[in-house]
C-alpha cells in the first residue's frame, strides 16, 4: 500500500528564532497541495525539509515510515530561480540529473530520457542553448525537466513561477498541471498567489505567521477540474473559497501587528 507523506509536528530553530512549531499534515499519494502563507511565516523551511535540505529541530517527515532526512531522488525540487549551470547547455543540465537517477541506463537512454522531457515541458528546440541564451520562462521549463527526469514521487515547488510575467506564469501553471493530470504525482507547491494556489490545488495549507508557524487552515479545494480561470470570478464556490483564504491571511497579519505592538 503506498502511504501518505508525513509531517508529524516539525518544529525548526534557527538559534533563539522558533521559526515553525508543531507543523503536522498528511499527504495522500497524488495530492496537489499547497502551502500558503505571508512572506517569511516559514513555507520554504517545510518545502526544504521536505526535500531533504534542512533537518528539522523536532519532529520531521516520514515518507514510507521513513524519517526523510537527506535529499533523494524521489523527490524533484523546482525553485524560484532556474539555477541551471550556466556553461552547460539545457540537455546537459537535465542529464545530470538523469545520470544520478538512471545510473543503469546507457548514456543514450539517458539522452532519450532528457529529451522525452524537454520535450514534455515544450523546450526541445532549445536542447543545444545556453541558459543566458534562454528566456526566463524557457529556463523554467528546463528546471522542471531537471526534476522530471528524476521520475520522482514528489514534485516540491517552492515559488516556481514567482520570477516569470503573468502570461508565461499562467503558461506554467498549465504545463504543471498537465503534467501532474498525466501521471498524479504528489505535488506540494509554496506560493503566496491565492488564485494559483485555487487554481491548482486540491487543497491548500495555510500557514499562520511566524514565528512559530503553524498549520492555520487546511483547505480543502472541491472545484471540479479542468479549472478556467479566465471565468473563475463567476464562481460562487471559487469566490468563497477565495473570500476564506483573504480572511485568514487578513486576520493573521492583523494579530502579527497587534503581537509585534504589544
Ligand atoms: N538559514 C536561516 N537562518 C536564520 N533564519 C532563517 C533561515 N532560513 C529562514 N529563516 C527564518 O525563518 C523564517 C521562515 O523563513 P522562510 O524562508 O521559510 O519563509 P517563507 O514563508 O518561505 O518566506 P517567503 O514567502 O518570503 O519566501 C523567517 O523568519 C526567516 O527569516
Ligand atoms: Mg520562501
Amino acid at each position: 500500500m503506498i502511504r501518505p507523506l508525513e509531517i508529524t509536528s516539525l518544529t525548526k530553530t534557527f538559534g533563539p528564532h522558533v521559526a515553525v512549531k508543531d507543523f503536522s499534515i498528511k499527504v495522500p499519494p497524488g495530492e496537489f497541495v499547497s502551502l500558503l502563507g505571508h512572506s517569511g511565516c516559514g513555507k520554504s523551511t517545510v518545502l526544504s525539509i521536505v526535500a531533504g535540505l534542512q533537518q528539522a529541530t523536532f519532529g520531521g517527515v516520514v515518507i514510507d515510515g521513513v524519517e526523510v532526512d537527506t535529499p533523494g531522488l524521489d523527490r524533484g525540487v523546482v525553485f524560484q530561480s532556474p539555477s541551471l549551470l550556466p556553461w552547460m547547455t539545457a540537455l546537459d543540465n537535465v542529464m545530470l540529473a538523469a545520470c544520478q537517477a538512471h545510473p543503469k541506463q546507457t548514456p543514450a537512454g539517458q539522452k532519450d530520457l532528457c529529451l522525452k522531457y524537454l520535450g514534455l515541458v515544450g523546450v526541445s528546440e532549445f536542447a543545444h542553448q545556453l541558459p543566458a541564451e534562454l528566456s526566463q520562462g524557457t529556463q523554467q521549463r528546463i528546471a522542471i525537466a531537471r526534476a522530471l527526469v528524476l521520475e520522482p514521487r514528489f514534485l516540491l515547488l517552492d515559488e516556481p513561477f514567482g520570477m516569470l510575467d503573468s502570461m508565461t506564469r499562467f503558461e506554467l501553471q498549465d504545463l504543471v498541471l498537465e503534467l501532474w493530470e498525466k501521471d498524479r504525482r504528489t505535488v506540494m507547491l509554496v506560493t503566496h498567489d491565492i488564485d494559483e494556489a485555487l487554481y491548482l490545488s486540491d487543497r491548500i495549507v495555510l500557514m499562520t505567521d511566524g514565528p512559530e508557524a503553524r498549520v492555520g487552515l487546511d483547505l480543502a479545494v472541491t472545484l471540479p477540474r479542468p479549472r478556467d480561470r479566465s471565468v473563475a470570478n463567476e464562481n460562487p464556490e471559487y469566490m468563497r473559497l477565495r473570500g476564506e483564504v483573504i480572511r485568514f491571511l487578513e486576520h493573521h497579519s492583523k494579530q502579527f501587528a497587534n503581537e509585534r505592538a504589544a
